[in-house]
């Protein structure tokens, strides 16, 4: 039976949110809430003593950065690298004899790549625990995490609400992992809006249906009055094959402060960001825009991860 208990977390690494239970998700952001009350210097206690890896082979910003703050506020040391073209990859290396390697050298993993399943393989390789901080198209877990907390402090719950996905709902690894995640939850209406060359995945929604009410749309305005939340996202030019392909959907959903005539009280807008040109910078002072608080609730989520898999112990 998969982590039904409410007070232990069930995994020894972070690779998929299909493999967390709803007790694991809430686990993780009942420690995070703790993380935000617990003094600095009890905090540094943590990993006091204990290596993090950080190994980041495709760009990053929030995430390599709240990762290494958050190591550096549990007391932990951090090693590792921000880019593929400093490592031994370039002399022909292996990115699994490279975890096997680092996992000498470090307690926990934490590792960010282009390949859609190398972190389920790093898993596999790596005595240590193993972070997944986005793999290619797949999946971004601590994303989630975030968005799931940071939802839970907007809302005061997760259960019941409705949430639109636009944009990138094929290539975008933080629909993927969250749509996962809210079919966890009850009572969710989940509302996807993408064009026809960059909607979600069909095995995704079979994954997820009947947990969750799906709508497909290409129409923002169709069902945007529905939603409690909008979580936009980039249309990610460097994942499309084909840059004419990307030329014809760069811009097909730009959301404006306009944009809130038209939704209900309380309605918010989140985005994992970096953003291009899908949100106006005329919405970032609105009450709906929650995009910037939402990237803060990073540290918190990343150091409660840290903090439980410190003391993780794998087979
Ligand atoms: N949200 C997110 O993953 O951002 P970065 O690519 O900057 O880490």
């Amino acid at each position: 039976m998969k982590g039904k208990n409410p007070d232990k977390f069930s995994l020894t690494d972070v690779v998929s949110i299909a493999d967390f239970s709803r007790a694991d998700i809430e686990f993780v952001l009942r420690r995070a809430a703790e993380m935000e009350k617990t003094p600095q210097s009890k905090k540094e206690k943590i990993l006091h003593g204990k290596t993090v890896a950080s190994l980041f082979f495709e760009p990053s910003t929030r995430t390599r950065l709240s990762f290494e703050t958050a190591i550096q506020n549990l007391g932990g040391k951090v090693i590792g690298f921000p880019e593929a073209e400093v490592t031994s990859g370039q002399k022909g290396e292996t990115t699994s004899d490279a975890i096997r390697i680092i996992a000498n050298y470090a307690d926990i993993i934490v590792m960010r790549h282009y390949i859609e399943g190398a972190a389920r393989r790093a898993a596999e390789i790596s005595s240590k625990p193993i972070i997944n901080a986005g793999d290619g198209s797949n999946q971004h877990p601590t994303q989630t995490l975030l968005d799931l907390y940071t939802i839970k402090k907007e809302f005061g719950k997760i259960d019941g609400l409705s949430i639109g996905m636009v944009g990138d709902l094929k290539y975008g690894r933080t629909v993927h992992s969250l749509a996962y995640a809210l079919a966890l939850f009850k009572e969710i209406k989940l509302y996807l809006i993408a064009p026809d060359s960059l909607k979600m995945p069909r095995h995704i929604i079979e994954d997820i249906k009947g947990r969750v009410a799906v709508h497909e749309t290409s129409d923002l305005n169709k069902f945007l009055p529905e939603v409690d939340i909008l979580y936009a996202t980039r249309i990610q030019k460097e994942r499309f094959p084909d840059a004419v392909e990307y030329e014809k959907v760069k811009n097909v959903y730009i959301i404006r402060k306009k944009t809130l005539q038209n939704t209900k009280k309380g309605f918010r807008i989140m985005h994992p960001l970096p953003r291009v040109n899908e949100i106006s910078t005329d919405l970032d002072d609105t009450e709906a825009a929650i995009y910037f608080k939402q990237a803060a609730n990073g540290i918190p989520i990343r150091e409660a991860i840290l903090s439980i898999l410190a003391g993780a112990k794998k087979k």
